[in-house]
């Protein structure tokens, strides 16, 4: 056999081909396990194309101009572990399709038009681990699309159209690891839509129009790492959403416009390590909003542009704290002791906010302290003392005040 114009076969018996081909090429096939046809001009897959290669067990046309696949297009190939029809020009397929192929684990049909699927589309694939329908212009899905596919890991739904999913769309998917329905329509979410899924690892919500959240929607995922709910549209959270995280290390809740929170969100949440909360319509936060992240590295509570004033004790119980950025907020002053459990923070940035004043000995027991931003404010003056503290200084921003430079800044210019 001599490898087709445009492939290259391997000695492990992959093939990979490309450019001016538009059907099958006629291959090895008593040595073919692997074909990858990317970036070609194959338009139709006929019925048993497949069928001389007996052993192929991974198939992709990728980047190409495939539009048509006929119904029968697979019967000959139930060997399949892996079929990826990644960016091509499908807007349907035909019911029953994948349906004799019980030993796929892969199947991967992001990056095409596909508007609707049909309720049996992934009938019988119990060995499937992994689905990516991705990038399509789906804008509803039947609540049984998913129901055999009981090994399923890694399902991706992100940019599409969905508006609404069926209550029991998830229920059996038990072992499924991660669920992406980033950048859809979703408005809202029925409670107990998760309930099932009790290995999830990663649920990303992010870039959505979602206004509210059943409250125990989260409550039963307790391996979740990660959690993206920024870019939608929530004004508020339910209480003790929040609750039943404990492995949690990733959440995001920037980009809503958030009005208020409650007093009792977040539950134990010891490996948090960064927090994003920020383009919100929060004029203030309750005083415990981050007692239950013990283990937070770093924060960024910024760019609020109502937030105005922070409870005492906020930063109570952050032990581990490296960064804190309340950057271009509106903070009009701040406690006293505000600062003084951080006993490991290293950076501080307090620019592009409107404090006029400095309670005195903000920032004793900082001893890590090395960068402090207080530029953009509208401070006038500071006690010479201000800094003393801060042993391990080593940058400080004041640019952007509104320095009072008569002798009553005497004590601070020597300092300086
Ligand atoms: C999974 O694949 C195995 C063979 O690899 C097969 O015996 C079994 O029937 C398949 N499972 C399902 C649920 O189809
Ligand atoms: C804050 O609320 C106003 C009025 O509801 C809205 O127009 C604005 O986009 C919100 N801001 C943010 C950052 O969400
Ligand atoms: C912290 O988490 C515990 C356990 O989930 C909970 O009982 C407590 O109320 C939480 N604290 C705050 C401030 O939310």
């Amino acid at each position: 056999f001599l490898c087709p114009n445009g492939c290259v076969c391997f000695p492990d018996g992959g093939v990979q081909c490309t450019g001016a081909i538009t059907d099958i090429p006629l291959l090895d096939a008593s040595h073919t396990f692997r074909l990858s046809l990317n970036d070609t001009s194959l338009k139709v897959l006929k019925s048993q194309s497949l069928q001389p290669l007996i052993l192929l067990l991974r198939f992709s046309i990728t980047h190409s101009v495939l539009d048509t696949i006929h119904p029968e297009a697979f019967y000959s190939a139930p060997q399949l572990r892996s079929i990826k029809l990644s960016s091509n020009a499908l807007s349907v397929l035909p019911p029953g399709v994948f349906r004799r192929l019980v030993n796929l684990e892969q199947l991967h049909l992001d990056g095409n038009q596909l508007v609707s699927l049909s309720p049996d589309m992934f009938e019988g694939l119990g060995n499937l681990t992994e689905l990516d329908i991705s990038k399509n212009q789906i804008s509803q899905l039947d609540a049984n699309t998913f129901q055999d596919m009981t090994s399923l890991y890694h399902l991706n739904l992100a940019g599409n159209l969905l508006r609404k999913l069926p209550q029991t769309l998830f229920h059996n998917l038990m072992q499924l690891k991660s669920l992406i329905l980033t950048s859809n329509k979703l408005e809202t979410l029925e409670e107990g839509s998760f309930d099932h899924l009790h290995n999830l690892l990663v649920l990303m919500l992010h870039k959505n129009q979602i206004q509210d959240l059943p409250p125990k929607l989260f409550w039963h995922m307790p391996s979740l790492l990660t959690l993206t709910m920024s870019g939608n549209q929530l004004s508020y959270l339910p209480a003790e959403s929040l609750y039943f995280l404990p492995n949690l290390t990733k959440l995001t809740l920037y980009n809503n416009p958030l009005i208020s929170l409650p007093d009792q969100l977040v539950g134990r949440m010891p490996r948090l390590k960064e927090l994003y909360l920020y383009n919100t319509n929060l004029s203030t936060v309750p005083w415990n909003l981050f007692a239950n992240m013990t283990g937070l590295m770093s924060l960024n509570l910024h760019i609020n542009e109502k937030l105005t004033s922070l409870p005492r004790n906020l930063f109570c119980c952050l032990p581990n704290l490296l960064k804190l950025s309340l950057r271009y907020n509106s903070l009009q002053a701040l406690q006293p002791d505000q600062f003084s459990q951080l006993t490991k923070l290293q950076i501080l940035l307090l620019n592009g906010n409107m404090l006029q004043s400095l309670p005195a000995r903000i920032f004793y027991n900082l001893p890590k302290l090395a960068k402090l931003e207080l530029s953009n404010n509208y401070l006038k003056n500071l006690p010479g003392d201000t800094f003393l503290d801060l042993n391990s200084l080593q940058s400080v921003t004041l640019g952007h005040n509104r320095w009072d430079c008569t002798c009553s800044i005497t004590g601070f210019v020597e300092w300086l």
